[in-house]
């Protein structure tokens, strides 16, 4: 076990710190969320009997086991990121991992002060269901075990990779806002099932299942797509229609447009 601080308790520190509840990584004991709004603490607390919330960082926060936390969580929104890493002077916290979107590791380091091991992390929604994807990297101070240590925490929410900073915004246009993508596909297909015949809900559970089982293979067998792909498609049959129907939409090139575009909007927007 290990104690931590998350500073945030929004969608991405909720959804954290159940998964590091549910994976048994803590206990209530060994958590501490810093969220300003009263009622978000309240709903906290009651979901978690024995959390321990407070409305600001405080010097020296102990755990259970009256150990220092030394490692938080950084999951608030990007305005107060820098504020929120002065702010976490006072409890004496060496070891920070930073969801938020935008905010560099040297600008999270500077307002640490001294040589804090920083990891920026990019993860996505589907962490609130277990199931996210999140990139991380280490800042100029991070040692192989910040490295480890940020892995195991979001590994609580989902699958992990590594690389370096640079290539965030890369990771954020595809994969951050990936569960967009695909909730667009959704719908389309959704409103394409009712337009051929089928209830709403039936076609709901069609398109959802489709999803869901496509990835599975994707996952199970580590086939490419373009085999799997093959596999359902026989010359001159249904599916190819359907396929060269959204090829002469160019839907590939606009998927290619679709991620270098939001990918150099994360650039602009980084700090
Ligand atoms: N949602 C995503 O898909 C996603 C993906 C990747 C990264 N992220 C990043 O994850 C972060 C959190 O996103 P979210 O969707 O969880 O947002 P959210 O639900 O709005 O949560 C943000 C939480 O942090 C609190 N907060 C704000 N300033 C604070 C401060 N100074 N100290 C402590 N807590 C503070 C907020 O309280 P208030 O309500 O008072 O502001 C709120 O509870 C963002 O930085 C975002 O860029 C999100």
């Amino acid at each position: 076990m290990s104690s931590l601080l998350i500073v945030g308790g929004g969608k991405m520190g909720g959804a954290l710190l159940g998964g590091l509840l549910r994976s048994g990584w803590a206990g209530t004991g060994d958590l501490t969320v810093v969220e300003p709004v009263a009622e978000r603490r309240d709903e906290l607390e009651s979901e978690y009997p024995g959390l321990r919330t407070v409305t600001a960082p405080e010097p020296g926060l102990l755990d259970d086991a009256g150990e220092r936390i030394a490692g938080a969580v950084l999951a608030g929104k990007p305005d107060a990121a820098e504020g929120a890493c002065r702010a976490l002077g006072v409890t004496g916290v060496t070891r920070l991992l930073s969801i938020v979107a935008g905010v560099s590791a040297p600008r999270l380091e500077a307002a640490l002060g001294g040589e804090p091991a920083v990891v920026r992390a990019m993860p996505n929604t589907p962490a609130l269901v277990g199931a996210g994807v999140t990139a991380i990297s280490g800042g100029s101070f991070a040692t192989s075990h910040d490295l480890a240590w940020a892995q195991d925490v979001l590994s609580a929410v989902g699958t992990v990779v590594r690389l370096p900073e640079h290539l965030l915004n890369a990771v954020t246009g595809l994969s951050g806002s990936g569960p967009a993508y695909f909730f667009l596909v959704a719908e389309a297909l959704m409103e394409a099932g009712v337009q051929m015949g089928l209830t709403r809900d039936v076609s709901r559970t069609l398109v959802v299942e489709t999803m869901l089982g496509s990835a599975a293979l994707l996952k199970e067998t580590g086939s490419d797509p373009e085999a799997l792909r093959a596999m359902v498609t026989s010359p001159a049959g249904t599916t190819a229609a359907g396929i060269r129907t959204l090829e002469a939409r160019a839907v590939r090139s606009a998927f290619m447009e679709a991620v270098a575009a939001a990918t150099e909007r994360s650039r602009n927007l980084q700090r």
